[in-house]
Parts: structure tokens; C-alpha cells; sequence
């Protein structure tokens, strides 16, 4: 198959391919770039284009492409990346409003959530907000729908809420497919230093031949230009691992610390097998002693499964300091569900953490809220957490896998309990139109923000599409529960409302947000059977907004 298209010079082309198959670029009869034959596991390419002219661009079997796009340097932050389709008859090439068309046109893909345009994504990764933009990166494997070699997807935004999808930011330090290994570019944190320096803190886990233990994870700091465009240098600044960790300690996250006057760190490990968050101290951020661990679970936790903490989030919040970890592999014997978020709540005085209470304040019980970051933009604290508990998995045949939950800000209540909300924004980007009437509501294939304030027990909100559940929320002697229709009742998604009067239900093609209690309450889960409800059926004595939510 051939095509002939232009291309400006300048242009680079990164694609990730498998085997058999080849792929060529010729102008006129001489070749400029080719890989005669794919190798049996994917693997990474680029071209760059020398000369604005016509090229011949010649490839065998459309399916060995796995992921392919081009861009110019110098205006990709503005543009974005241009997607290259193979097909038998063709390259389609998308760019900016013509790659939202295609994701929206498709029937399964939630409208108002983040989601890689192809290919695996999971944690949230390097959050920051640089002028007046957002940048959002994400653990990305862009040789499949499954999670493999990780990658750092990259993609801007200046409402938080319509993204332009830029080239991939980081790689793994080899060729992790070649090894028949997992591994490569793990989670991490956007640092700004004092002088404004901005620099990203991650893991790079060692080619990995066991999902569970036996492998190297290293921290390492990735430099790169003011627009986040490319890195251009990458430092390894901590290798070797404290005693009793054996092999999970990864996703750092960095802070300047005015008290200790230095750099600090947090990483998520497991000492001696109990889920633990580690500190360490720098003070230039290259050379880094271990201070001790900063939290280690009770026993509990490894008698339940848990492997590690991962994701550990650290930050100030209205004086306060809030400890937050994924501690995956647990399962909480009372309710079945596992890999859960918590949060503690304390002070941070002489390097140690002082919870104000030992108890855990589990921050989603609908578990589909897990790997959360948050990050500091002009007095707010903002967070995404990857919609997604193994649980359940999309079904084959989509074109990726993968969404960021709304993003949300994060507040302390009275009595010192993290609390989220939706942020302001999504009020500008998807204005909210009231949908009229009680009781059974007719309702668009559009996202949903049903808001009930009153007395909540006896309340039942039951979305259906032909008749069937999508799901039901209701609401008996003050306990919350998200019901799914391949719910077998093993699980319990509950949470005890203790007398709150406010619950929010957020809808979007199979993504169910709940927020209750000023948002002390959240309950995430992500369905993927009947996700477009035509009715939703409420029955409650609590005052209701339902507001049908489209964007601008
Ligand atoms: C959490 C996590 C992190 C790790 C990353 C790998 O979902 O397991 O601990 O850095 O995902 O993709």
C-alpha cells in the first residue's frame, strides 16, 4: 500500500510498530527513511522530514502500526500531535478539533473525562499548571490496550477540561518489548524549585520479568525546556534501596521544605512487607539520604494482601499536612473491595508525620478512584486520580483503555477530613442545563449532574437504558451504595452518610462520581455495560437539580 502526501520540513514522525510488516518514505524514487521489517515485539521509530516537498509513504500490513503520529517542534504546543491512521486504502491524519471529533463520535467514550486518544493509560503523572496552561501527563503504553512499557503521555489544556494532545514525554530507558520485560517510565511528580526551575522526580523500573517482585526501581530526574516540549537530560539520583525494602519503592514526590531548609521526598515502598511511605532529605536534589519512614501500615495491611504503597501524595492544606497512598493488593476484609486510597491527616514537625488520628480515611468507596496526585496551582489544590481498580477491564476491541477522573479540589472540613469537589471550571467548559420534572426523567445521551439536598435515607436514583440498569444509587438507613449491573453482591460499594443531607451523582457514559457530605463522601466507579441511560428514575424527599451538562 502506498500514498503520496505532503510533508513540511521539519516534521517529525515517531511510530511504534511490530511485526511482520515494513514501512517506507520515499521522495520521488529514493527511499529517506525505512525499517525493512518490524521485529516480532514492538518497538519505537522516528523519521525526521528535511525538506518541505511530497513524499511517498509505503507500508505493508496496516496493523503492524500501533501507534503513529507527526508534529513540528516549533508548533506542537499549539497544535498538538497529527495522528497518522494506516488503513489498506490510506493514511487519515487528525489534528486539534478533527482528533475530538473522532474520540467523540465514538458511542463508548466518555465525553467529559480525559482519555489517551489510543492505546493503555493509567496514573496520572507530573500535574502542574506553567502560565496559563495545564499540563497533564500519564503513564501511557502506546504498543497496546493492556499495560506494558511505560511511557509518560503528555497533553495541555487551559481549562482543565478540552486537552491538545502533545508527543510522548518520556520513554523507558531501553527496549523493554525486545527483552520480553515490563518496566520503564513510572509515576512521578512536576517539581518547581524556588527559583521557578521546573523539573520532573519519577521511577524507572528496571526490566521487570515478574509482575510482583524480583525487580530494580530507581529514581531518576527528568529536565526539559520551558513548554515541556522534549527532555533534555535525565539524572539518576537514587539507586540503591534502605534495608527491608525489597522491591517496591517508587513514585516520588519533592518539595522544598522551609522547616528542615532542604529538599524533601517521599516514596511508596514496603518495609519488611507492611505498606510504608519512605523520606528522604537533599540538599541540592541530586544526592538524597534516607530519613526514616514517614508512615508504615499496621500489620493489617500485609495480613491483607497489601504489597506496597504506591502514589504517595504529601501536601499542605490549610495548615495541615495530608498524607495520601494507594495501597495496593489490600483487600478490606469487611467489604471485599482492595487496591484502596487513603488519607491521613497531621502535622509535620522535625521531618516526622503526627496523624491527628491513626484511623484511615478511606477517600473513595467506590474504588475506581486510585493513583490520585494533586498539585498546587495559585492557592488551589488540584487532583486527578485514573478512573480504573483491575476489577473490572474495558472489553477487548476498544481503541484504548483508560480515564482521568473530573478533576477536583481538595479541602479540609471542620473536623479535618480531606474533602473533593468538582472544580469551578467545569461550570464554563460544560454549562449545566436543568433538566425539568420529578420522579422518571427522559434523558439525552449527555453527561449527567444530579444534586439532591434534604433527607437522603429512602432515596433511590436508578439510571436505565431500554430498560436495563446502568446503575443505581440509593440510599437505606443512611448507607450509600453504587449498585452496577455485574455487581454480584461479593463487593460492598457503601459508605455510612452519618445524617448528610447532599449528594451529588455525576454521569458520564459509564463513569458514576458521587460526591456527598461537602465531598468528605466519594464514591467512583466505572461500568461498561448499558452507559448511555435514557431514563433515570429518582425517588427521594430531597430537594433535586438535575442538570444535563454540554460543552461550550
Ligand atoms: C499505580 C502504579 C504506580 C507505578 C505505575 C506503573 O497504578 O502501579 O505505582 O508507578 O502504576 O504504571
Amino acid at each position: 500500500m502506498q500514498t503520496t502526501l505532503q510533508l513540511e520540513s521539519g516534521t517529525r514522525i515517531e511510530i511504534w510498530a511490530q511485526g511482520p510488516g515494513s514501512l517506507r518514505i520515499a521522495i520521488g524514487d529514493q527511499i529517506v527513511w525505512q525499517v525493512p521489517a518490524f521485529a516480532n515485539h514492538p518497538g519505537f521509530f522516528k523519521y525526521q522530514h528535511r525538506e518541505t516537498c511530497e513524499v511517498t509513504v509505503e507500508w505493508d500490513r496496516p496493523e503492524a502500526i500501533l501507534w503513529a503520529y507527526s508534529y513540528l517542534p516549533g508548533e506542537v504546543q499549539h497544535s498538538g500531535i497529527t495522528v497518522w491512521e494506516f488503513d489498506a486504502e490510506g493514511i487519515t491524519r487528525r489534528t486539534g478539533a478533527q482528533i475530538d471529533a473522532w474520540m467523540h463520535s465514538d458511542p463508548n467514550r466518555p465525553v467529559m473525562h480525559f482519555s489517551p486518544i489510543r492505546q493503555w493509560m493509567n496514573d496520572p503523572n507530573g500535574l502542574c499548571k506553567v502560565g496559563d496552561t495545564w499540563h497533564m501527563f500519564y503513564q501511557f503504553h502506546p504498543a497496546g490496550t493492556d499495560w506494558g512499557p511505560m511511557h509518560w503521555g503528555h497533553a495541555i489544556s487551559t481549562d482543565l477540561f478540552n486537552w491538545t494532545h502533545l508527543p510522548v514525554f518520556l520513554h523507558p530507558e531501553q527496549n523493554y518489548w525486545q527483552l520480553g520485560a515490563t518496566g520503564g517510565a513510572f509515576s512521578g511528580n512536576a517539581f518547581e524549585d524556588r527559583d521557578g526551575t521546573r523539573m520532573f522526580f519519577y521511577t524507572e523500573r528496571l526490566p521487570a520479568y515478574d509482575l510482583f517482585s524480583g525487580y530494580r526501581e530507581i529514581q531518576k530526574i527528568a529536565r526539559s525546556g520551558p513548554g515541556f516540549e522534549q527532555v533534555e537530560s535525565l539524572t539518576t539520583v537514587i539507586e540503591a534501596r534502605p534495608d527491608g525494602v525489597n522491591h517496591d519503592f517508587r513514585d516520588p514526590k519533592v518539595w522544598w521544605d522551609d522547616n528542615a531548609g532542604a529538599y524533601r521526598m517521599v516514596l511508596g515502598a514496603a518495609l519488611d512487607g507492611d505498606p510504608a511511605v519512605l523520606l528522604y532529605g537533599s540538599a541540592n536534589l541530586v544526592d538524597w539520604d534516607y530519613l526514616g519512614p514517614l508512615y508504615r501500615a499496621p500489620d493489617h495491611f500485609k495480613r491483607q494482601g497489601a504489597r506496597a504503597v504506591e502514589c504517595p501524595d504529601f501536601f499542605t492544606l490549610n495548615g495541615k499536612w495530608v498524607l495520601v497512598m494507594g495501597f495496593v493488593g489490600y483487600t478490606q476484609p469487611e467489604t471485599g473491595r482492595h487496591n484502596l486510597l487513603y488519607a491521613l491527616v497531621g502535622d509535620f514537625v522535625n521531618d516526622q508525620f503526627v496523624a491527628h488520628s491513626n484511623t484511615l480515611q478511606l477517600l473513595d468507596f467506590g474504588t475506581d478512584f486510585y493513583a490520585m496526585q494533586s498539585f498546587e496551582a495559585e492557592g488551589r489544590q488540584i487532583a486527578f486520580a485514573w478512573l480504573f481498580n483491575w476489577e473490572d477491564r474495558k472489553p477487548l476491541g476498544y481503541p484504548y483503555s483508560g480515564e482521568m477522573s473530573l478533576p477536583r479540589e481538595l479541602s479540609l472540613s471542620e473536623d479535618g477530613v480531606l474533602c473533593m469537589q468538582p472544580v469551578a471550571e467545569l461550570e464554563a467548559a460544560w454549562p449545566g442545563h436543568a433538566i425539568k420534572g420529578q420522579g422518571s426523567m427522559a434523558v439525552q445521551d449527555a453527561p449527567f449532574d444530579l444534586q439532591l439536598a434534604g433527607p437522603l435515607d429512602g432515596t433511590t436514583v436508578r439510571a436505565s437504558q431500554a430498560g436495563l440498569l446502568c446503575f443505581e444509587i440509593s440510599v437505606w438507613n443512611n448507607i450509600l451504595t453504587i449498585t452496577l449491573p455485574q455487581d454480584d453482591g461479593s463487593i460492598g460499594y457503601t459508605a455510612d452518610l452519618a445524617g448528610a443531607q447532599d449528594l451529588r451523582i455525576f454521569h458520564d457514559r459509564g463513569i458514576i462520581e458521587v460526591f456527598a457530605k461537602g465531598g468528605a463522601i466519594c464514591g467512583t466507579r466505572r461500568n461498561y455495560q448499558n452507559i448511555a441511560p435514557d431514563m433515570v428514575d429518582v425517588t427521594t424527599e430531597a430537594a433535586q437539580t438535575f442538570l444535563e451538562r454540554t460543552s461550550l
